[in-house]
């Protein structure tokens, strides 16, 4: 039996899960977690929409249980994220009392700067040697082809583009060890790495310290082109910047990108018994991935989104259907998957 993951990925990079704080009270959950893992995410407890009750409370109970954990059991945590525009329903990772007040009252600017500082610094404060990395941006930047930044964010709306160096600016301040990092989905797509790439150059101009880049990484058993991968990881590195795979899981599902703006344009529900040749995909695509990654330098984390499928946000999302995307099957079985990537000579 091969050596468990955090071991045989010791010489390249940390190797981390996202993680909800009811994991830890699973003993056979928490002791994979141990066993297997060398770095833990909160999968939402440290995001604004968590952390941030109110203007100047916090709900930092949650996220302090996770790294208690972690801390307890040699692994690092990476923050994640202080700033996001995210919204569904009730559900808001940008909180609406940032942006209370009279957008044209003259000072109205002033004020939501000042709020996004105060969160900022509060934030970093309290987790301050205790995160080796945040992501200080989640998904900033535009899918249209007409814009480089995300407009149809709050942040935006309040600022423009501005609200992200205030908020490096913030962080920076309040922890000047902690390793920052802009975090972003499909950075192998040519048109949005141009972009992240703009984005960096811009920050950098301005005098930002930013450290490196979080490739969110959720792929599927047939896309995108590992070429492309690897090009997003080498210009990140190009800059002098570190690289972190975020938030990997492989999809069972070939969709077409066309699936997230039209469900009806997803594949259809597998259903309970998934084929094999489709549970082998998925393995090989994961070696095949790693090989990218045990071979660029410059990535120092590799962090999946979630470790067994019974617990996936892809379950639930672009449709609901089942999707089996995890390194361990919904018993804490490793699955094919877990075995290509601790041992490269095993044949799925
Ligand atoms: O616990 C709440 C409950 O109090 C609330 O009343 C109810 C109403 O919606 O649901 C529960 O909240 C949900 C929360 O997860 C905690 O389970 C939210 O609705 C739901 O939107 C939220 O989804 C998370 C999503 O980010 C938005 O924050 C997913 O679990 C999480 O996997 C997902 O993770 C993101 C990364 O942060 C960024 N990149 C993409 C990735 C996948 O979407």
């Amino acid at each position: 039996e091969p050596p468990p993951l955090r071991s045989v990925m010791a010489k390249h990079f940390l190797v981390g899960t996202a993680i909800e704080p009811d994991s830890i009270d699973s003993p056979a959950d928490a002791a994979l977690l141990a066993a297997q893992f060398s770095s833990l995410t909160a999968e939402n407890k440290m995001k604004p929409g968590t952390i941030g009750v109110a203007e100047g409370r916090y709900d930092f109970e949650p996220a302090d249980k996770i790294i208690a954990f972690a801390h307890a059991h040699g692994m690092a945590v990476r923050g994640h994220t202080l700033v996001w525009h995210f919204q569904s329903g009730n559900w808001k990772e940008a909180p609406d009392w940032f942006f209370a007040g009279a957008r044209d009252e003259p000072q109205y600017r002033d004020i939501v700067a000042a709020r996004l500082r105060k969160y900022v610094t509060d934030v970093v404060t309290h987790f301050r040697g205790k995160v080796y990395a945040w992501d200080v941006v989640n998904e900033v930047i535009s899918d249209n082809s007409n814009q480089v930044y995300r407009e149809d964010s709050p942040w935006y709306r309040a600022f423009g583009k501005d609200y992200i160096a205030i908020a490096f600016r913030a962080a920076r301040a309040a922890d000047p060890d902690v390793k920052l990092y802009i975090n972003e989905y499909n950075t192998d797509d040519p048109n949005k790495r141009e972009k992240l790439l703009t984005v960096i150059r811009e920050l950098r101009a301005e005098g930002v310290s930013i450290d490196g880049v979080g490739h969110q990484m959720h792929i599927s058993v047939n896309r995108p082109p590992l070429a492309n991968i690897k090009q997003a990881l080498d210009d990140v590195a190009a800059l002098g910047l570190e690289n972190q795979v975020t938030e990997l899981d492989v999809s069972l599902y070939a969709d077409s990108g066309e699936c997230w703006r039209n469900p009806h344009a997803c594949l259809p529900d597998l259903g309970r018994s998934v084929p094999n040749d489709v549970m082998r995909a998925q393995a090989l695509r994961y070696r095949a991935v790693f090989d990218v990654f045990e071979h660029e330098p410059s990535i120092k984390a590799v962090t999946f989104w979630g470790y067994s499928d019974k617990h996936t946000w892809l379950s639930s999302t672009p449709v609901s259907r089942t999707n089996l995307p995890l390194l361990f099957d919904a018993d804490l079985r490793p699955k094919a998957a877990y075995w290509t990537i601790v041992d490269p000579a095993y044949q799925p």
